[in-house]
C-alpha cells in the first residue's frame, strides 16, 4: 500500500509542475541585485505605489535602509510615511483585509515573498501586463493574471494600454525573419497584443521596463535579504575548501606511506 501511494505521488509530480507553470510566455525581468541605484528606485516605487495596498511585513525599514545604503534621514522623508522611527518598524499598511475584500473582490496579499511564489519573470510581465478591458469591475485586465482584482496602478507612468491589432515582427522559432532583398524584418497583422496608447504616459517604453525591473528588484530582494551575503561568503568558504583540500590530501600521502 505505502509503495502504492509513493509510485502515485511520483506519477503526479510531473502534472503538479505542469499546473504550476504559467500559461502565458513571459518575458525575463533580467534583475541586478548588486545594483544598488536600482534597489532604491525600486523601494520608491514601491512605498509611493504599492504600499497604499499591500505590506511587506516580514521586512523592517531599517534594515531596508541599511541594505540598500540609504541614509536615515532620506528614509524617513521619502519612504517611512507611517508614525514613529526607523528602528524595528515592520512595513506594515492600515488598510483591513476585510475592507479590501469588499473594494476589490480579492485582499491585496502581503508581498514580502511574492518573488519567491511567483518568480521574478512573472512579477515583471505581471506589472507590465494591464490592459484596458471596459468587461471588468475596474476597468482593467491582465495578460498573466486573468480577470485580476487589482487596478492598474501604474498607469499614469505607462500610460493606456489596450489590447489589440499591430504589425508585429514575424518569427521563426526565436529568429526573427527577414525579407530576402531588403533585409527588413517582416511584419504581418497580429491581433491580441498590448499597446501603449501614444503620449498617455508620463514615462517612454524603456523608461516604463527599468521603473517595473528595479521594482521586481526590490521585491526580490525583500523575499531574499541576504542572497547577495550569501553568494559573497560562498566564494570564500569554496576558495577556504579547495586549499584545504590541498593540505588534506598531503597529510593523507604522508599517512599512508607507511602502510603501503
Ligand atoms: C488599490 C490597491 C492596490 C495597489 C495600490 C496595488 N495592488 Fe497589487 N493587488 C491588489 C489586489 C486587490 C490584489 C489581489 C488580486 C486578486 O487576487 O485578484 C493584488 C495582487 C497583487 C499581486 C499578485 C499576488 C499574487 O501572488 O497573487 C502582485 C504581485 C501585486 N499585487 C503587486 C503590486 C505592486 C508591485 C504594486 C505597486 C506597483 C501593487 N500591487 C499595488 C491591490 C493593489
Amino acid at each position: 500500500m505505502k509503495k502504492q501511494l509513493i509510485a502515485l505521488m511520483f506519477a503526479l509530480l510531473p502534472g503538479f509542475a505542469l499546473a504550476a507553470g504559467p500559461s502565458v510566455p513571459l518575458d525575463k525581468a533580467n534583475i541586478d541585485l548588486s545594483d544598488k541605484a536600482s534597489l532604491q528606485d525600486g523601494a520608491r516605487t514601491f512605498v509611493n505605489y504599492c504600499m497604499g495596498c499591500h505590506s511587506t511585513q516580514y521586512q523592517r525599514y531599517e534594515r531596508v535602509a541599511t541594505d540598500l545604503g540609504i541614509p536615515e534621514e532620506l528614509m524617513m522623508e521619502n519612504l517611512v510615511f507611517s508614525e514613529g522611527t526607523l528602528y524595528g518598524e515592520h512595513m506594515t499598511i492600515g488598510m483591513r483585509p476585510e475592507d479590501s475584500k469588499v473594494w476589490f473582490g480579492a485582499a491585496p496579499p502581503d508581498l514580502t515573498m511574492v518573488a519567491r511564489v511567483r518568480g521574478e519573470d512573472w512579477l515583471y510581465s505581471y506589472m507590465r501586463g494591464f490592459y484596458e478591458d471596459p468587461s471588468r469591475p475596474l476597468g482593467w485586465n491582465n495578460t498573466v493574471f486573468a480577470n485580476v482584482g487589482m487596478p492598474n496602478v501604474l498607469a499614469e507612468l505607462q500610460g493606456r494600454q489596450v489590447k489589440g491589432c499591430k504589425p508585429m515582427p514575424v518569427k521563426d522559432g526565436n529568429s526573427i525573419v527577414r525579407d530576402t532583398l531588403t533585409g527588413e524584418p517582416m511584419l504581418e497583422e497580429q491581433c491580441d497584443v498590448l499597446t501603449v496608447v501614444e503620449d498617455t504616459g508620463t514615462q517612454t517604453e524603456e523608461e516604463f521596463d527599468t521603473t517595473v525591473r528595479n521594482l521586481v528588484a526590490f521585491l526580490s530582494y525583500s523575499a531574499d535579504p541576504i542572497k547577495e551575503t550569501r553568494h559573497r561568503i560562498g566564494v570564500y568558504v569554496l576558495l577556504y575548501l579547495a586549499i584545504l583540500f590541498v593540505f588534506a590530501y598531503l597529510l593523507k600521502r604522508e599517512f599512508w606511506r607507511d602502510v603501503h
